[in-house]
């Protein structure tokens, strides 16, 4: 099996998080450092999110990027949340998420053969998933973990109002974990700047260069908390036995 680093972005301001708690007075305001830190389920997030890719085979090491004023804290609050042997390290990350996918990966391991970025705030990932999409990206280089879409797709111009409804038959949503050989994400990192197109993930630098990108179907359980909302509803999951398996 190939060797897996994991980047797991954790350096955001949560905003959008913070703004809706404060503005809707749920308790989720009583978290003041944000949504990779609140808690879920009696844990911070990102202590579920750490321990998803402790269950997973392939993986000898985890980069966490944090805000720069929170690794020395991070280190000491998460360092034993990996798996026997493993590798944990905090960075810090920077000003945009790609900033901080960048500065995790120049501090992993120059020798594994598979990168995989996944986002703090998504703590309910299936180990199983994230095995398949290391497992799709070892056979052909990039590998993102998704859904097909299933609601009707709207668009629409000024005003609200629709203009076209658009066939969604080939239409997915990209989560994360979003995985990659490693010379090809290298790579992708090394010409991001060449990319002119705003950048929301990984694999769109990929896609950029020209090389094929396969989706993996994942759970829509594997929620990106944004807002409060998100987060009682990764609750609401976990305490109805979420991922309920064996
Ligand atoms: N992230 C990061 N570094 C940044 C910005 C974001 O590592 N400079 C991380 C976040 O911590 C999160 C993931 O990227 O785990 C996805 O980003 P998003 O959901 O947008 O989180 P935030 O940027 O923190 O939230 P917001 O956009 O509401 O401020
Ligand atoms: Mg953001």
């Amino acid at each position: 099996m190939p060797t897996t680093s994991v980047i797991i972005p954790a350096a955001g301001a949560g905003r959008r998080f913070v703004a809706t708690a404060a503005a809707e007075r749920t308790p989720a305001a009583a978290a003041p450092q944000g949504k990779v830190f609140a808690m879920l389920a009696g844990r911070p997030v990102l202590a579920h999110t750490l321990a998803r890719f402790a269950a997973v085979e392939d993986v000898v090491e985890v980069v966490v990027a944090v805000a720069a004023d929170r690794v020395a804290w991070a280190a000491e609050t998460f360092g034993r949340e990996i798996a026997p042997g493993h590798r944990l390290v905090f960075t810090a990350g920077g000003q945009d998420r790609t900033e901080s996918v960048e500065r995790a990966l120049a501090a992993t391991d120059p020798r594994t053969e598979i990168v995989a970025i996944h986002d703090a705030v998504r703590p309910l990932i299936r180990p199983a998933v994230i095995a398949e999409a290391i497992r799709v990206a070892a056979q052909s280089g990039a590998a993102v973990v998704g859904r097909p879409v299933d609601h009707t797709v709207k668009r629409v111009a000024d005003g609200r109002r629709v203009v076209e409804t658009v066939p969604r038959d080939r239409l997915w949503l990209a989560q994360t974990p979003q995985v990659f050989r490693r010379e090809l994400l290298m790579r992708a990192y090394a010409e991001r700047r060449r990319v002119t197109a705003a950048v929301t993930d990984d694999a769109q630098l990929i896609e950029a260069m020209g090389l094929a990108v396969y989706m993996v179907q994942g759970d829509a359980a594997n929620l990106k908390i944004t807002t409060p909302e998100d987060l009682g509803l990764c609750e609401a999951l976990l305490a109805a036995g979420w991922p309920f398996e064996s």
